[in-house]
């Protein structure tokens, strides 16, 4: 009953209120506006947004399917892990165009096979990485901006085409993860498989 009144009591303030007040008084709570975001809140929002997670963290998998390995988040394809052979003629261009492994962060494909890197801040990660080097790989598509061509599928021509606030705050948050010593393979090239 008093739950009853109370109800009747808002819903009352809020058929007032509302047309006086800016819409959205009675609404429920927004997200944080971005300006009420710390750079590394923004970064891991972009995280979630960009799916970073989807190939660059491994996987538990349960009864419900896949899920984030929140031991390991950011930290690349497992080193160890072994790398299914991929079967001749499968990609080609009039057959598949890739293939990737049940965790995400292999993949196959015309550029042969690529491994999702470590992102968190151990040595074999980006430990030794600034936020100009984080920029410069993601806007060049090279290697710390410098090196040999990122392969696919990282989207880095998407990443690319974020604001120098937003990289640096993707690479503060990535900064701020649990070290994980995981050194990823370097990539296979195509030959073998190629059609
Ligand atoms: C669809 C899968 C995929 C998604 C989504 C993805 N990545 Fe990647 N990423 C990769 C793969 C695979 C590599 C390794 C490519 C290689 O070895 O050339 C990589 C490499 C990288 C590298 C290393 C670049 C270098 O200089 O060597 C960074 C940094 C990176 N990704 C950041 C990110 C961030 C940040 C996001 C989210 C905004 C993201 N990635 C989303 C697959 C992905």
């Amino acid at each position: 009953m008093r739950d009853a009144l109370l109800t009747r009591g808002l819903a009352r303030w809020c058929l007032l209120v509302v047309p006086l007040m800016a819409a959205g008084a009675c609404a429920p709570p927004e997200p944080a506006a971005d300006a009420a975001m710390t750079l590394v809140e923004r970064g891991e929002y972009l995280t979630v947004a960009g799916h970073c997670n989807d190939c660059h963290t491994p996987k538990l998998f349960t009864a419900t399917g896949p899920v984030l390995d929140t031991t390991r988040l950011m930290a690349g394809h497992p080193a160890g892990d072994a790398v299914p052979p991929i079967p001749a003629g499968v990609i080609g261009p009039t057959a598949w165009g890739g293939l990737l492994s049940n965790d995400l962060t292999a993949w196959a494909g015309p550029w042969g096979v690529s491994f999702a890197a470590n992102l968190t801040p151990d040595a074999t990660g980006l430990a030794g990485w600034t936020a100009e080097i984080f920029t410069a790989a993601m806007r060049t598509g090279k290697h710390a901006g410098v090196g040999r061509p990122i392969l696919p599928p990282m989207p880095w021509e998407l990443t690319g085409r974020l604001t120098d606030d937003d990289l640096r705050a993707l690479f503060a948050y990535l900064q701020t993860l649990r070290p994980v010593a995981n050194t990823v393979r370097a990539p296979i090239p195509p030959a073998g498989f190629r059609q």
